[in-house]
């Protein structure tokens, strides 16, 4: 068991409440969890319900994924449990918020999740405003980061912000410069909005997340029982960062930009590439529970 608990809260990234409850054994508590359509569609109940050739219609597969994270909302510490809305690329902020506040009604400790869109930011504003926690995910850009912050200041509770460190990766892109870019931008600022690291893939991407004294890191269950596996190592103060692809080669440095907080969250450029697709992933893996099954 983890006896030096980092200051960064840890949040299994996952759809399963028995992998929660694995993992909390393991380590000896587990500050919150992150769950998305595609987790949720790799759900052990979802693919047996499948597998046995049951049609989920999308009000039953919204049930399922209102047990699950019932099941799991007991198991965690206070960085909650984060629920994505269903949304595509033409969803609108209101009916992202009409579900984000039934999502939210759902457990005492939900963190409603939005792309970092244009509507995902609108449906952030007006949540923020009716109280409800919000976690802006697939954020891929320093300036998403800036919009975020802009859209929900004023917020009661913190706000938390998602960017993608594999996936960053994955397209040559130092995924932790992201990370260390926003903390940066987010010196000065009123605190409202916490980083949450994401799309972890390795115990290497946890330590930097600890280094960088990112608020939160979510992580996947391999990856930490690999870091279990290994005594819980922690960053000491000689540690350094190497990003590198699979093959060891130095990946892309992302420059740090200057950005003023005080702007409209509209005047950021919100476009990333990799949100867009984000999306789309999330759509695909929430529909391949419905066609499969229709
Ligand atoms: O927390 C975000 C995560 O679920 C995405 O991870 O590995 O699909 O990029 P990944």
């Amino acid at each position: 068991m983890l006896t030096n608990r980092p200051r960064t809260k840890i949040l299994v990234d996952g759809g399963d409440p028995n992998e929660t409850l694995r993992i909390k054994n393991l380590i000896g508590f587990v500050d919150g969890q992150t769950t998305n359509p595609s987790l949720i569609a790799k759900n052990p109940e979802i693919q047996r319900l499948i597998a046995s050739g049951h049609k989920l219609s999308s009000r039953e597969e919204k049930e399922e994924y209102q047990k699950i994270v019932q099941s799991i909302s007991p198991l965690v510490g206070d960085a909650g449990v984060s629920i994505e809305v269903f949304a595509d690329l033409s969803t609108r902020a209101e009916e992202m918020l009409a579900q984000g506040q039934e999502m939210f009604s759902w457990i005492p400790n939900a963190y409603v999740k939005y792309p970092c869109t244009h509507e995902g930011l609108r449906a952030a504003q007006m949540s923020v405003e009716k109280s409800i926690r919000v976690n802006m995910t697939l954020c891929f850009s320093q300036k998403q980061a800036a919009a975020v912050y802009a859209a929900t200041k004023g917020s009661k509770e913190s706000v938390y912000v998602s960017p993608f460190v594999g996936r960053l990766d994955d397209r040559g892109e130092d995924g932790m410069e992201l990370v260390r870019n926003i903390k940066e931008m987010y010196k000065h600022s009123d605190g409202h909005v916490h980083v949450l690291a994401a799309s972890i893939r390795n115990v290497n991407h946890l330590l930097c997340a600890f280094a960088l004294s990112s608020e939160l890191a979510t992580v996947p269950g391999k990856v930490l029982e690999d870091w279990a596996a290994i005594g819980f190592p922690m960053p000491d103060r000689d540690f350094r960062y190497r990003g590198v692809d699979t093959s060891g080669n130095l990946l892309k440095v992302i420059p740090y930009e200057k950005l003023d907080l005080n702007l409209p969250w509209e005047s950021f450029d919100l476009a990333h590439e990799l949100t867009t697709k984000g999306i789309k992933k999330f759509v695909a893996d929430y529909q391949s529970t419905l066609k499969r099954s229709a």
